[in-house]
């Protein structure tokens, strides 16, 4: 059992969240929104790992949203912040061992197709883990072996399609390559991931996709798109601008989430 899990079960107080949510920036809209939260730093859950990206410590928020009960893991921990790729495996093992059976996964990230615009938001069909990491490495069981083919749950993300279109919030669909950061791409790596099948590349997500489908959670995803690729456009990218346009697309992402919450599709 994990000791991480049995801390939060005692500080949920009753709580039965069904979903978690592991929020990027420009998704701080949702946790503002939540009713009857109660708040935990990362620093009081046992092996729980520390966060140092500016001004985000690491937190698990835990209450309403839409009508529901979720956990919302704000502040993730970056492979490029720890070298570890399996950083967040003590988060997603706590899921699991609450019961939560479903884990939906947000980032920011660069476009490589053109047609996705800044503020835009591409629900992720599959990934690449380009950075040729991976969070299972070490482990001794033959549960290492985890499909992927099926990777994004097909249920989860035609009920994000649905909600979207009920909305009318446009949603993009595409394949999300991992590079590890901290460094932004080349011009020449964003023709090469375009090359490769890409629509968008980013920093995060997919070591906590295979973790969480190590454990038998299921995985809806979504980019934030903050930005064109490197090269796509005359300027140099900086941090600075990909966090001035997360709010945009965050907003239209915190809609669709909302939708889902509310129409139980996590219910199950
Ligand atoms: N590249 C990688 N990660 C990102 C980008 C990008 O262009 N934009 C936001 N996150």
């Amino acid at each position: 059992m994990s000791a991480a899990a049995d801390f939060l079960r005692d500080r949920l107080g009753g709580r039965k969240p069904k979903v978690a949510m592991v929020l990027g920036s420009g998704l701080g809209g949702l946790v503002a929104d939540m009713e009857d939260a109660v708040r935990i730093p990362f620093a009081e859950v046992p092996n729980f790992p520390a966060s140092r990206v500016t001004g985000h410590a690491g937190e698990v928020i835990a209450g309403r949203l839409g009508g529901r009960e979720v956990m919302v893991i704000s502040g993730r921990v970056h492979y490029y912040e720890t070298g570890d790729p399996a950083a967040m495996r003590p988060v997603i093992e706590a899921i699991h061992a609450l019961g939560i059976g479903h884990l939906l996964l947000t980032n920011s990230a660069g476009a490589v197709r053109a047609d996705l615009a800044p503020g835009s938001v591409m629900m992720m069909t599959d990934h690449i883990a380009f950075s040729g990491l991976n969070p299972l490495i070490g482990e001794d069981t033959d549960q290492r072996f985890v499909g992927m083919t099926a990777a994004y749950d097909a249920g989860l993300r035609s009920a994000m399609v649905g909600t979207a279109e009920g909305l009318g919030e446009p949603l993009a669909q595409g394949v999300y390559m991992w590079f590890s950061g901290p460094s932004f791409e080349t011009p020449a790596e964003i023709r090469m991931a375009r090359i490769l099948g890409a629509d968008a590349v980013g920093m995060s997500t997919v070591p906590e996709t295979i973790l969480a489908r190590f454990f038998g959670l299921k995985v809806v995803a979504a980019s934030v798109i903050t930005n064109l690729g490197a090269g796509m456009t005359g300027g140099e990218l900086s941090h600075t601008e990909t966090k001035e346009m997360a709010p945009k697309g965050g907003a239209r992402l915190g809609r669709i989430i909302r939708a889902m919450l509310e129409k139980g599709v996590f219910d199950g």
